[in-house]
Parts: structure tokens; C-alpha cells; sequence
């Protein structure tokens, strides 16, 4: 392999390559996590739409699969996070990764427990910050990526980041292929993070009647609406979108009701575990109370579409990327097809094809 292309997460992590598969709710299980790991990435199982003996038996599935490391992303919010912790730790995890911003004392805790800690973010002041606490690589999220983490482009984003801090960073946000991560490199980034991509491989779980609606998207096919739970999100335009972006306050909010109702039975949430999700969202952030309705009916929406295949009624979380990906390779496939266009593209671009003594005589 191209030495370029080992990197330092190759070595922090114990990695072939520096491909990270991100942790993303109700899509990055055991299944895609295990085949990531497998093939040489770093797979992270999203914990943060998981209960913990769910998680605990998805830690079991990875590890009966892979003796590779793999990572778990949480919500560092979330009201059982000390049992989360304690979990990862106890099941001597390799990395934690970050649904939200999380907090130092999470931070210490991995730390002191000899956890590898991940945050992503979205600014250079947000990436000093955790590297002060002592964080051991972040994600730098441009805006083609998820919404939540900021609008300004990767290409802007990840080299502010990397000369910011002396930790190793993942670019993430609009990568699908070799010839990104070559450019990532190029910016300073030791490898790259990717979400959409992997959604859209065979080992996903994600239905395929939604797979298809992805892979449908066009470049232009996504916005980044605030009005599915009041954070920016960016998601496929779909017309339950459209209807949703359409609506005032009140009239979104007898949506969200009706559709809790709708969708209850099919999920199995209760109206009191909405609540309770609810309560905790106005503990946590500054949300109104119409707001607190939309957003803890949010993780119903992304169930809705991402297990239940009802793209009608759910919503599609993506990055822009979505647009410029047409197949649905496996994990393997994947890999094996980023690392081997990562080294011809080093090849056409090295210095070795063209002879530096030739272009001395040139200028000369
Ligand atoms: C379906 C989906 C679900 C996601 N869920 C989470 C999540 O639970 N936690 C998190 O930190 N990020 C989540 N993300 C964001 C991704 O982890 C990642 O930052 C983003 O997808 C990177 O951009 P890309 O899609 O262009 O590769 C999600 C993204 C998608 C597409």
C-alpha cells in the first residue's frame, strides 16, 4: 500500500486503513459495524437510538464477528449515559464517539479508563476546545455532512481544523470514494469519515425500498430544515419534508401529534417514553414547548423511514453526498475500491512521473 496512505489513526486505532465508518442511528449496527472493522476501517455502533442491553448485545454481535476494534457513539445527554460509559469501558471499547457535543467529564472518563474519545465537530474553536481536554482525534463535519455541526464546506473546514490542533482528524462530510481521501490528506486530515456511503452498502439493514430512495436523490435532492426537531438536520427533500418545512408552529405540531398516534403502534414507544423524551429535551437545550413535541417525535420520523421502510411518513437523515452515489456495493467491495483509487490517484499525481530533474531544466 501507498505509505501515504497509513496514517496516524492507522496507529492510534490499530487500522489498515483510515476509513471510518460514523456512528449513525438506526443504521450502523453490529452487521455494518463488524464488516467495516473487517475490512480494514473502524466501524462505530450508534448507541444514541439504542437501550443499553441493546447495546450490550450488539457489542456481543460485533465482537462474535471481528476481533478488529470498533467504536460506539453516544449521546453524552442521554439519562442513562453512566451506564453507557460504564458498558463501553467494561467492554473495553476502542474509541467513543459523539452524537452531541460532549462534556469533560466524559471525556475524563474514557480517558482514565484508557478509551480512545472522538468528538466531531464543526469549527476550528470547537476543535481547540475538546483538544484541551485532551481528546485523542476529532472529526472535522463540513456542512455537505449531516447540518448539525455547521454550514461551512469540508474543503474550508478540514484544513482550518488541521492546523488548529496537533491530534489526528478525520474529514468528514460529502466522501464516497478514493479520490476524496487523497484530497483529504491533502488538507491535513489523517483519513476520512463517512456516513451516507456506508448507509448505502449491503450490509446496511436499512430497507431496500429506502436504500432505493437514496439512491434516487439528486445532488440538489437534500436540504438542511430545522423543522423536524428545531436543529438544523439535513435530510432528503421528501414531500412529508416539504409539508413539514410548509407548516407554521401550531399546524406542525398537530402534525407531530397525529403522527405520534400513527406511528406508536408500529414502533412500540410509548406516549410516555414520548414525554419523557420530550421533558429531557427541554432539560437539555432551549427548545419551546411546540418544539419539544417535533423533536421528540423526531427519532420516530427516522425509525419510521430507516426500519420500518415507510418513506411516506419517515424521515431521511443524509449528506449531500447522497447525490452523487448510484450503487449499493458491500462493506469489502467498498474499501477495497477507496484504497485502490486512493493509490492510483497518489500515482497520477506523484512527483515520480514527472522527473524533478527534468523540470529544473525546464525552468531552468
Ligand atoms: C442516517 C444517518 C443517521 C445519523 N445518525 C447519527 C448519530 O446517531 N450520531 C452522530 O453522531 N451522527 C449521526 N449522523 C451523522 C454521521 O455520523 C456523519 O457525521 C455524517 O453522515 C457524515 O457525512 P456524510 O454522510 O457526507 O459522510 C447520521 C447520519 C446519517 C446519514
Amino acid at each position: 500500500m501507498n505509505g501515504a496512505l497509513h496514517t496516524r489513526v492507522c496507529d492510534l486505532f490499530g487500522i489498515r486503513y483510515p476509513i471510518v465508518q460514523t456512528g449513525m442511528g438506526w443504521v450502523a449496527g453490529a452487521n455494518l459495524v463488524a464488516a467495516t472493522s473487517e475490512a480494514g476501517g473502524l466501524g462505530i455502533l450508534a448507541a444514541a437510538t439504542m437501550t443499553l442491553p441493546q447495546l450490550q448485545e450488539a457489542i456481543a454481535r460485533v465482537k462474535a464477528r471481528t476481533s478488529k476494534p470498533f467504536g460506539v457513539n453516544l449521546r453524552a445527554d442521554q439519562d442513562d449515559v453512566d451506564a453507557l460509559i460504564a458498558l463501553i469501558i467494561r467492554e473495553e471499547v476502542k474509541v467513543a464517539s459523539f452524537a452531541r457535543a460532549p462534556g469533560p467529564d466524559a471525556i475524563r472518563r474514557f480517558k482514565d479508563a484508557g478509551v480512545l474519545t472522538m468528538p466531531t465537530v464543526g469549527a476550528r474553536r470547537h476543535a481547540e476546545k475538546v483538544a484541551a481536554w485532551g481528546v485523542d482525534a476529532v472529526i472535522a463535519q463540513g456542512g455537505e455532512g449531516g447540518g448539525h455541526t455547521g454550514s461551512v464546506a469540508t474543503s474550508l473546514l478540514v484544513p482550518d481544523v488541521a492546523d488548529a490542533v496537533d491530534i489526528p482528524v478525520l474529514a468528514a462530510g460529502g466522501f464516497r470514494d478514493g479520490r476524496g481521501l487523497v484530497a483529504a490528506l491533502a488538507w491535513g486530515a489523517d483519513g476520512i469519515a463517512m456516513g451516507t456511503r456506508f448507509l448505502l452498502t449491503a450490509e446496511s439493514h436499512v430497507p431496500d425500498a429506502v436504500k432505493q430512495t437514496y439512491l434516487g436523490t439528486p445532488l440538489d435532492g437534500t436540504v438542511v430544515t430545522t423543522a423536524v426537531d428545531g436543529y438544523p438536520q439535513r435530510v432528503v427533500r421528501t414531500p412529508f419534508i416539504d409539508q413539514l418545512e410548509r407548516g407554521s408552529w401550531p399546524s406542525r405540531l398537530v402534525a407531530a401529534l397525529r403522527h405520534a398516534l400513527a406511528l406508536r403502534d408500529m414502533t412500540g414507544t410509548s406516549l410516555v417514553q414520548l414525554l419523557r423524551e420530550g421533558r429531557r429535551m427541554r432539560t437539555h437545550g432551549d427548545l419551546s414547548w411546540p418544539q419539544v413535541a417535533m423533536a421528540a417525535n423526531a427519532p420516530l420520523y427516522t425509525r419510521a423511514a430507516l426500519v420500518d421502510g415507510r418513506v411516506d411518513a419517515g424521515v431521511l437523515p443524509t449528506g449531500q453526498v447522497v447525490g452523487a452515489i448510484r450503487e449499493l456495493p458491500t462493506v469489502a467491495q467498498l474499501v477495497d475500491g477507496i484504497i485502490a483509487e486512493a493509490e492510483a490517484t497518489l500515482a497520477r499525481l506523484s512527483p515520480g512521473a514527472v522527473r524533478p530533474s527534468a523540470v529544473a531544466e525546464e525552468v531552468g
